[in-house]
């Protein structure tokens, strides 16, 4: 059973506030730390999606307990080397590459040897970029190929390990920090800016770990085997979540939006800028720190005249998953061709983002000229759509239908798009809040 939705009117204008989903990153980090730690973490506003939720299944085949309680989840950490996988366990990642890349680095010390496993898209996804240097720690890990399912044995002999992380993967970094977590000794990574939230998290759980910017870098030292105690937090917003309503905003007719409690961290900012060198003047308004994540409510309107961008690639980490999915509809009506380099990455998400993109962009009509992982968009400012679209999304991407729905609700046309399902992955009330903005989406189920 699949499932679409059918689009076949713009928008009308409005002026709301709203708040989106829980941070995704946060809610997975909180979730994994919490199950180190010593004693019972409350952790309010997690996230419940799916990519959340096997987070907390997983911890549970682990040994660990948790219980919902009103708006809050009680987790009971038994402290770093506390985790009882029963013989033989499975963990299913779903479609998180963030859950099952982290997974393996906070199993280093696990006695009986467990299995990752995912969906068909998370199947497709490279594991090496974090099997290969979490083996120079000690771990015993099997693959296949680099790809799932991944087997780990941990070890009692763990040893520090010195590592060059170059891709900007922040998921790399933190499989890295939180098996460093558990190694006697000092860890030392030198990584590519990337969402650092892992960081912010041990800094304020007191964990000795240092971090010195260096340019482009950070060198991160971590030292091993300090117990943590159990801890509060309050998940903010996920920006990757509030960029489909930004955009749907700055494209739809007289609309002014109010997204409370966001969470503005500078490593997740690309998208701000890179719309607001576009001309999109969205504002970040009662900004306040909370534990060392900067929040904020962003105000955005309606606008018309988007210029063209060069977009620095050393945005490209702080807008990883906005990249180049939502953005390629502002880029599609900006005035004149805006260029975007250094694109690999967007290859080994979800989906193949980076390819999508380019049909995307060719189906609404939209020129793009692609040289190895670069790409030219020819931004049209007077794009009306008036065809049939109907998008269908191989491995369900949730951020690829969202970005649809964007297209459809903006810019016209009549649209069936695939796969409404996908949203569970990250924002299941996706669908909810643009009712509440006034949209007019039809959706029906289907069997193929
Ligand atoms: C994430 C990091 C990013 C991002 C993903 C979430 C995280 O992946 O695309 O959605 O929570 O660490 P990479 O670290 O592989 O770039």
């Amino acid at each position: 059973m699949t499932s679409y939705i059918f689009i076949n009117r713009k928008i009308n204008s409005y002026k709301k506030k709203i708040e989106v989903t829980s941070d995704k990153s946060i809610s997975i980090r909180c979730i994994l730390l919490a199950s180190l730690a010593v004693g019972i973490s409350r952790i309010s506003n997690l996230l419940e999606s799916e990519d959340v939720l096997n987070s907390l299944k997983a911890i549970k085949k682990l040994g660990i307990d948790y219980k919902k309680k009103k708006n809050f989840f009680e987790i009971k950490g038994l402290g770093l080397n506390g985790y009882k996988p029963k013989k033989n366990t499975i963990i299913n990642a779903g479609n998180s590459g963030t859950l099952a890349r982290c997974i393996i680095g906070i199993c280093a010390k696990i006695k009986n040897q467990i299995k990752i496993v995912g969906d068909k898209s998370l199947s497709k996804r490279d594991f090496s970029r974090v099997t290969e240097p979490l083996k120079n720690f000690g771990l015993k890990i099997k693959s296949k190929n680099g790809f799932l399912p991944v087997q780990i044995q941990g070890s009692n002999f763990l040893r520090p390990i010195k590592f060059l992380e170059n891709k900007g993967s922040a998921q790399i970094k933190t499989s890295l920090i939180f098996c460093g977590l558990n190694t006697p000794g000092t860890t030392i990574i030198r990584a590519k800016k990337s969402r650092n939230h892992t960081e912010l998290l041990l800094k304020n759980l007191k964990i000795p770990i240092k971090v010195k910017s260096k340019g482009n870098y950070d060198d991160i030292e971590i030292r091993g085997l300090n117990q943590f105690k159990a801890f509060n937090y309050d998940v903010p917003g996920d920006i990757s979540s509030a960029s489909f309503f930004i955009v749907l905003t700055l494209l739809s007719k007289k609309s002014e939006l109010l997204i409370k409690k966001v969470n503005i961290n500078k490593t997740r900012l690309g998208i701000i800028k890179i719309l607001n060198m576009m001309n999109a003047k969205i504002k970040l308004q009662n900004k306040r720190f909370y534990k060392g994540e900067e929040i904020a409510d962003i105000f955005v309107k309606s606008k018309n005249n988007f210029k063209s961008i060069n977009c620095p690639s050393s945005l490209n980490s702080s807008a990883i998953d906005e990249l180049l999915l939502i953005i390629c509809l502002v880029s599609a009506k900006a005035k004149g061709i805006s260029i975007f380099k250094d694109l690999g990455e967007l290859n080994k998400k979800e989906s193949k983002r980076l390819d999508i993109a380019i049909k995307f962009l060719k189906m609404i009509g939209i020129k793009t000229v692609r040289k190895k992982d670069n790409i030219k968009v020819y931004g049209n400012p007077n794009l009306k759509l008036s065809g049939k679209y109907d998008v269908r999304n191989f491995l369900k991407d949730h951020r690829v239908f969202m970005m649809s729905t964007v297209a459809a609700l903006t810019l016209g046309g009549d649209w069936k798009i695939h796969d409404k399902n996908s949203i569970k992955t990250s924002f299941p009330k996706f669908l909810n809040i643009l009712d509440k903005l006034g949209a007019k989406i039809n959706w029906k189920k289907e069997k193929i």
